[in-house]
């Protein structure tokens, strides 16, 4: 059944390359390159590259949760193309008994900065922990010419090249910047560490996981257009609907392709692409049956026509039954984990939950 409605969406292939050789194991990273290459091209715009290593330094620490955790604020600094550097806060809280001897898996939180996607009580009592950060403070969203924060430093004299990163690469590159952070301490368990994000927050964790291999684990929630949801036939949102209202999040080139859907649907990429860059790590995508907007059928459909990059490397791809989920469905045997929680777009208490049981498997 799934075999059938994926060929009613004519993906473009996955495992064949540009030069169309069919992708073998010993040819996917060159594969890989040439995914995160259309992707940079099309949808997100070049990544900004690292032009010197990152530093911080310890602003504040105090005991949360009720004294089960640490919080820490760190100002984490990095240099910038224009010969300057950029400086933003993340909060990391670690559970107490983390330690060298006993280290934790941990994850960095792209974050609105809403408590209500943040049940951090419930989280540190599962003895992970969790940095993070807020996007408005490393780019801002919403239409600021490119003037403020981030953007400032690299497009200083305002004006930004059609295949430059959007707000999405910003807030990818900047969550990746934690991740050298996290991977300084001792009390992290370096092969535990994902990446995880809400909505708009979710196609950035999503970016940054595919871009980043030292994120272990990659975990999507409610992305929905131009993150987990593949384009072609997708209902709710598209391309050039996103496209028009959120220019900022994508490269200028993006809206070449986004003029009407039948354009968007004829690009050489789909969003497969982008899930199967996480791969051969581990990757999970959530939806939830309310969230028409980001549409769960082409959220769940995009991890089965990104699984063959998994099974290509001789990995358990995405388990799941030749049927489309039901609510309350969870699948998260094999490398790429998917449920649909029952409710509205958020980030709950029970998609956290199944990312820590994920994340500690
Ligand atoms: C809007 C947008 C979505 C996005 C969401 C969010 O609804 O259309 O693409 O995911 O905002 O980030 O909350």
């Amino acid at each position: 059944m799934l075999n059938e409605l994926l060929e009613k969406r004519a993906l473009p292939p996955l495992l064949v390359s540009a030069d169309g050789t069919p992708t073998t194991a010993e040819t996917w990273e060159k594969r890989r390159r040439e995914l995160l290459s259309t992707l940079e091209e099309y949808e997100y715009g070049r990544m900004p590259r690292s032009v010197g290593p990152t530093t911080w330094s310890e602003k504040h620490r105090e005991r949360t949760a009720g004294g089960v955790a640490v919080s820490t604020v760190y100002d984490i600094t990095f240099p910038t193309p224009d010969g300057e550097s950029f400086t933003f806060p993340v909060t990391l809280s670690v559970p107490d008994g983390a330690s060298a001897e006993n280290p934790v898996p941990a994850f960095v939180y792209i974050s609105f900065g809403f408590p209500w996607y943040y049940p951090m009580e419930e989280i540190l009592d599962q003895n992970v922990a969790v940095a993070e950060f807020v996007m408005n403070s490393v780019a801002f969203d919403g239409d600021d010419k490119w003037g403020t924060l981030l953007s400032a430093h690299l497009f200083p004299d305002g004006k930004r090249a059609p295949d430059a990163t959007g707000k999405i690469g910003m807030w990818a590159f900047a969550a990746s910047r934690v991740l050298d952070l996290l991977l300084s301490l001792d009390c992290v368990d370096k092969t535990r560490v994902g990446v995880v994000g809400h909505s708009r927050l979710g196609k950035t964790a999503l970016w940054a996981g595919a871009n980043d291999e030292r994120f272990t684990h990659v975990f999507s929630n409610d992305s929905g257009c131009s993150g987990a949801a593949i384009t072609r036939g997708k209902v709710g949102e598209t391309f050039p609907r996103i496209a028009s209202v959120f220019p900022y999040w994508f490269s200028e080139k993006m809206q070449e392709i986004s003029t009407d859907v039948e354009t968007s649907e004829r690009t050489p990429f789909d969003q497969h692409f982008l899930l199967a860059a996480a791969a051969p790590r581990k990757l999970y995508v959530a939806s939830a049956t309310e969230d028409e907007w980001a549409d769960p059928v082409s959220e769940y459909l995009a991890c089965r026509a990104a699984s063959p990059a998994w099974e290509l490397l001789g990995e358990p791809g995405f388990l799941a039954p030749d049927r489309l989920p039901e609510g309350g469905d969870c699948f998260a045997d094999g490398k790429v984990g998917y449920h649909l929680r029952i409710g509205t777009h958020f980030l709950s208490r029970k998609d956290w939950n199944r990312y820590i049981e994920f994340i500690k498997k």
